[in-house]
């Protein structure tokens, strides 16, 4: 197994492997994990999905991770950081998704807290934003939850996105109010 990039008192983060497919795939064909996602996902298009990460740690040191039970080593979800063009400017963005049996425990904000911190101290980002369609409340409700709040409406992926953000100065005024 890959080494933890993150680690939380619940999660560990880590890189895929091609050996993650079937869980990639299962959760990416849930129809309310990819309800925003608009389309289904079949096997091929999640191993592209899978691919497209592990070419993001590749050329941006960092991309989606599988998080995973740091007890058990079950594979929940993703959360991670991808570079995202909007509006002609790249930005580290904040992304998570769990699969649909561990949506109410907190999962994708501890990941997001650990992802969020780790953008700033160990990858030197000075802002980071996440892309969350207007009828996503959980989603937004993360992004709240981890001090992001809401900007403006981008045209990304062909649909409407609220761009929430937090800058890494106001995340250190949180300090231990944070996540
Ligand atoms: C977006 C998504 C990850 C949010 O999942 P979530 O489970 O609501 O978010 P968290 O994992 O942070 O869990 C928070 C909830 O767990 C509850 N919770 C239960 N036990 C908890 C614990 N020990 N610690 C913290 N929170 C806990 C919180 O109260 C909160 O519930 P609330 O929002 O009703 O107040 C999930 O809906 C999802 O995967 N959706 C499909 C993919 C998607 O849309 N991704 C986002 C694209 S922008």
């Amino acid at each position: 197994m890959n080494a933890a990039v993150l680690e939380t008192s619940r999660l560990l983060l880590r890189e895929m492997t091609p050996d993650d497919l079937d869980f990639v795939a299962t959760m990416l064909a849930h129809p309310e994990v990819n309800h925003h996602y608009e389309r289904r996902f079949t096997r091929a298009e999640s191993k592209d999905w899978l691919w497209r990460q592990r070419e993001r740690y590749r050329r941006d040191g960092h991309g989606l991770w599988l998080v995973m039970d740091r007890q058990t080593g079950e594979p929940l979800g993703q959360v991670g950081l991808c570079m995202q063009e909007v509006e002609g400017a790249r930005h580290p963005e904040i992304g998570w998704l769990l699969h649909r049996p561990y949506w109410g425990k907190g999962y994708a904000t501890e990941a997001g807290g650990a992802t969020r911190d780790a953008a700033f101290e160990r990858w030197g980002y000075d802002h980071v934003i996440s892309l969350i369609r207007p009828v996503n409340v959980p989603s937004q409700r993360v992004a709240l939850r981890l001090g992001m709040t809401g900007g403006r409406t981008v045209r990304f992926h062909g649909f409407e996105h609220v761009v929430f953000g937090i800058a890494k100065e106001h995340a250190l005024q949180m300090g231990s109010e944070a996540v």
